[in-house]
């Protein structure tokens, strides 16, 4: 195991290990990796969805909202951040003094780029009194515009945080914008119609089919998926098993794995999750739903990009610092809501943070039901919200 520095351990457990289904991981490139790290003084910080050697040579390995915290946490004077860019901004948002690299500074994220600061501008134009939610995975100037931010762990328990009487503004993924209005019973909530091409590319249909053909399996769904809302209609209706139904973040996956006594899991999300929860709870037979649900923005962090990286010391993130100062803001809030358990753990262990909700009975007893997404979403449709101690007011002038 490792601290948030992590920077002087030779991670033995990544030299020796294997990648499961493809041989050994290289001990000799995972040897200088760790060496080019320890002479850096970096810590390696990667997200669930990347490579199994990224994964396995790594500090710390967990959810959106495991790796925010860490960056925030961590005294390290530099974070390589193996992810996409939003999460390396993130990074050095919260931790401004240090150095923040990525190895692949055009790892982007195609549900970031779904809404730009000027459309959010202009969103917040038509609800001036709304609160603003914006989900993680959005550019650090769209960040800076909004009251708080969330990822798919703890965004039911940001929005539950706004009082309940004012207007809330949720981006960019209208599926887990629909998620969440169904979790909290908001009606007041607008949803920007974003997407992951990734997550939207899992669907109902693809859901239904693995389910029959695995009739004792139990489901995993991120809350980016475009099956997600169907899936819990289709549970409330029976025709999924809404006892082994669960809609969770990528740490709230492995901390359900961990613990799991079923056979076997069907796991919607990208397929980069899997090495994670085969290696939590081996005695699972964890599958895809749809094999090829693969972010190849994620996939731009090779191990030959991180040896570079950390050679090199390349790509390193800049933050505007006025920006940085208004995002911070929205940020920090983030992180202080939301699962307790908020560490990627030690090299290639890591777990995450997050349980997100479900089973479905109990998501949808408090929620207002699986509806169209289209209800939900499109910027610019709906009703309220309010802040509370946890949530910053709104800035007015932004
Ligand atoms: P988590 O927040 O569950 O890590 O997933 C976010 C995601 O899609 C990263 O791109
Ligand atoms: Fe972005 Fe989707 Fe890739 Fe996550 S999986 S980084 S949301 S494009």
């Amino acid at each position: 195991m490792t601290d948030t520095n992590g920077t002087s351990r030779v991670h033995q457990a990544a030299i020796n290990g294997t990648l499961e289904g493809r041989g050994p991981v290289d001990p000799a490139w995972s040897a200088r990796v760790r060496r080019l790290a320890e002479e850096r003084g970096a810590v390696i910080l990667a997200h669930n969805y990347q490579r199994p050697e990224i994964q396995e040579v790594a500090d710390h390995v967990g959810d959106s909202l495991a790796l925010a915290r860490l960056a925030a946490s961590s005294s390290a004077p530099v974070i390589v951040l193996c992810g996409v860019y939003f999460m390396a901004e993130t990074a050095k948002i919260l931790s401004p003094s240090r150095t923040v690299l990525i190895p692949d500074a055009g790892a982007g994220c195609s549900l970031a780029d779904s809404i730009t600061a000027d459309q959010l501008r202009a969103w917040k134009a038509e609800h001036p009194d709304a609160a603003v939610v914006a989900y993680v995975n959005t550019s650090a100037a769209v960040k800076a515009l909004a009251d708080v931010c969330c990822t798919s762990a703890n965004a039911a328990e940001v929005v539950s945080a706004i009082p309940a009487s004012r207007e809330v503004l949720f981006l960019p993924d209208q599926f887990l914008g629909a998620h969440v209005r169904r979790v909290t019973g908001r009606e007041n909530l607008h949803v920007w119609a974003g997407e992951c091409h990734v997550h939207a590319g899992i669907s109902p249909q693809a859901l239904r089919e693995m389910a029959t053909a695995n009739p004792e399996a139990e489901l995993y769904i991120h809350p980016e998926c475009g099956c997600g809302t169907s899936a819990l209609w289709q549970a409330g209706t029976g025709d999924l098993p809404a006892s082994r139904t669960r809609v969770l973040s990528t740490g709230g996956m492995l901390e359900a794995a961990k613990s799991s006594q079923a056979t076997a899991v069907l796991v919607a999300t990208e397929t980069g999750m899997l090495h994670q929860l085969r290696k939590a709870n081996p005695a699972v037979r964890f599958e895809p739903v749809n094999p090829h649900a693969t972010c190849h923005y994620m996939k731009m962090i090779t191990p030959a990009a991180l040896e570079r990286c950390l050679r090199d010391g390349e790509t390193e993130v800049f933050v505007d610092a006025d920006v940085a100062a208004q995002a911070r803001r929205a940020v920090e809030a983030m992180i202080t809501i939301g699962p307790a358990t908020a560490s990627g753990s030690g090299p290639g262990s890591g777990s995450g943070s997050g349980s997100g909700s479900g089973p479905v009975g109990g998501a949808s007893a408090s929620g207002s039901g699986p509806g169209p997404v289209g209800a939900a979403s499109g910027p610019g449709s709906g009703p309220v919200g309010t802040a509370s101690a946890s949530v910053p007011a709104p800035a007015a002038a932004r």
